[in-house]
């Protein structure tokens, strides 16, 4: 029988991508993988609710009560848990350290709502990418999914999907169609590419 890479999903708020991740994989389009935890930072991410929704284990390692460490021990002491071979970050907005980093070499993935390398770095996430992309100008939008790997290399980019800023856009709406037209189309393509990779290696 196939093996399949053992998925953990790593989430801070709402959950769409988290969603889009379970209904890709409830229709077949992971056959490489699957999803066996989600982790959260924070015990009221609505994430969890979806998790619980599709019968997907999910557990919150609060970030704000914990330090940095104890956090990323907690997390380590979960992904052993349940034998995780790859990590993706849907909308994880907690820090991960070098070190933690350093122990996953190609085995992380994030999704980010710009066209990496625009509107993207330290303070952007979330609808200030949106506010960013809309303050400058630019006509044209999108995300990307990249691997996370440790400075200097920082991870390289697996896909990226354009998006067109119309006239009238808010950052919420901007955010919705960014989302609708590329997250949550990108990041299921993108797990099934990396389970495949390493279930085949
Ligand atoms: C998504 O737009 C994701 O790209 C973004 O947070 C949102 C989470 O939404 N991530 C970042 O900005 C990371 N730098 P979701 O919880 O509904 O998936």
């Amino acid at each position: 029988m196939l093996r399949k890479a053992r998925i953990a999903v790593f989430v801070s708020g709402g959950g769409t991508n988290l969603e889009a991740l379970l209904k890709a994989q409830e229709s077949g389009a992971i056959p490489h993988g699957e999803i066996v935890l989600v982790i959260a930072s924070n015990e009221t991410a609505y994430a969890l609710t979806r998790a619980a929704n599709h019968g997907v284990p999910g557990t919150a390692v609060p970030r704000k009560q914990m330090s940095q460490e104890a956090f990323e021990a907690a997390i380590t002491e979960k992904l052993a848990e349940y034998k995780v071979d790859i990590i993706v970050l849907a909308g994880f907005l907690s820090i991960l350290s070098e070190n933690f980093v350093r122990q996953w070499p190609d085995r992380i993935l994030n999704i980010h709502p710009s066209l990496i390398p625009s509107f993207c770095g330290k303070g952007m996430y979330g609808l200030k990418v949106h506010e960013a992309a809309l303050a400058k100008g630019v006509k044209v939008t999108g995300a990307t999914v990249h691997l996370v790997n440790e400075i200097p290399d920082g991870g390289k980019i697996l896909l990226q999907k354009a998006v067109d800023i119309l006239p009238g856009d808010t950052p919420e709406i901007l955010q919705r169609r960014v989302m609708e037209q590329a997250e949550w189309v990108l990041l299921p393509q993108a797990a099934e590419m990396l389970c495949k990779q390493i279930t085949e290696n």
